[in-house]
């Protein structure tokens, strides 16, 4: 029942999208359900965005970010529910790792085929038994394109920015809704448009709209959706 592996690999399910629409949330609640490891492949993008920063990367040039990542390691440790604990080097960096100026970078990067490229390793390092979840925007398309299900989950830009703007006050982080919601609608372009693995629903993807769902509507279709996998 949807446990099957492809070939030797263990299953994943990928659930592909705009930041904000509860991927992460979801991707975590599942893992726990099902007892399944996790992925937070923008995690490993916004640790590359830190690493360049530490290194004063030139984010315009490719051989400048690919140098810079060649110079330091993140590791990646799960924390159950907490999420995950990102270290470089010797440094914590997961607090740093949610700051907009972060995500921000990290989308700058993200449009550079060679990083993507020198990335992937590190992501499909995560698929272990009993299996994965991986969240992220290229996770059925490009990372595991053999993927038992794969989810396309988004809401529309107004809830995103509403839970971000919930999220960053719980941080004792202050915005407004027009600087949030330009943010992540410049950000969305560029993710969709980008040249490479760039954020679409693929054909094969079950699509979901967060908007008017909670989160337990959300990951029980996606559980039913995988048993009938
Ligand atoms: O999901 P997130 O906001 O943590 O992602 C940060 C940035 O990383 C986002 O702007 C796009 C990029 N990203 C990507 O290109 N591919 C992924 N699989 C995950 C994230």
């Amino acid at each position: 029942m949807g446990t099957e592996t492809t070939g030797n690999l263990p299953p994943v399910i990928a659930i592909d999208g705009p930041s904000g629409a509860g991927k992460g949330t979801v991707a975590q609640r599942l893992a726990t359900q099902l007892g399944f490891h996790l992925l937070d492949s923008g995690a490993v993008y916004r640790a590359a965005a830190i690493i360049c920063k530490k290194a004063n990367a030139d984010i315009s040039s490719e051989s400048s970010v690919l140098s810079a990542l060649a110079t330091f390691q993140a590791t990646f440790h799960a924390r159950g529910t907490d999420g995950v604990l990102v270290m470089i080097g010797d440094e914590n960096v997961t607090n740093e790792l949610r700051t907009e100026e972060i995500a921000e970078i990290a989308s700058q990067v993200a449009v550079m085929q060679s990083v993507r490229t020198a990335l992937l390793d590190e992501q499909r390092s995560f698929r272990q038994l009993p299996g994965l979840i991986a969240d992220g925007r290229d996770m059925g398309s490009v990372v595991f394109p053999d993927a038992q299900l794969k989810v396309f989950l988004t809401a529309s830009v107004e809830t995103r920015a509403l839970r971000r703007a919930k999220q960053l006050k719980e941080k004792g982080i202050e915005t407004t809704m027009s600087s949030l919601t330009a943010e992540i609608d410049a950000r969305d372009k560029r993710d969709s448009s980008r040249q490479h693995a760039p954020l679409v629903a693929s054909d094969d993807a079950l699509y979901v709209d967060s908007s008017s769902l909670d989160i337990d509507s959300v990951v029980e279709r996606i559980v039913s959706a995988f048993e009938q996998a």
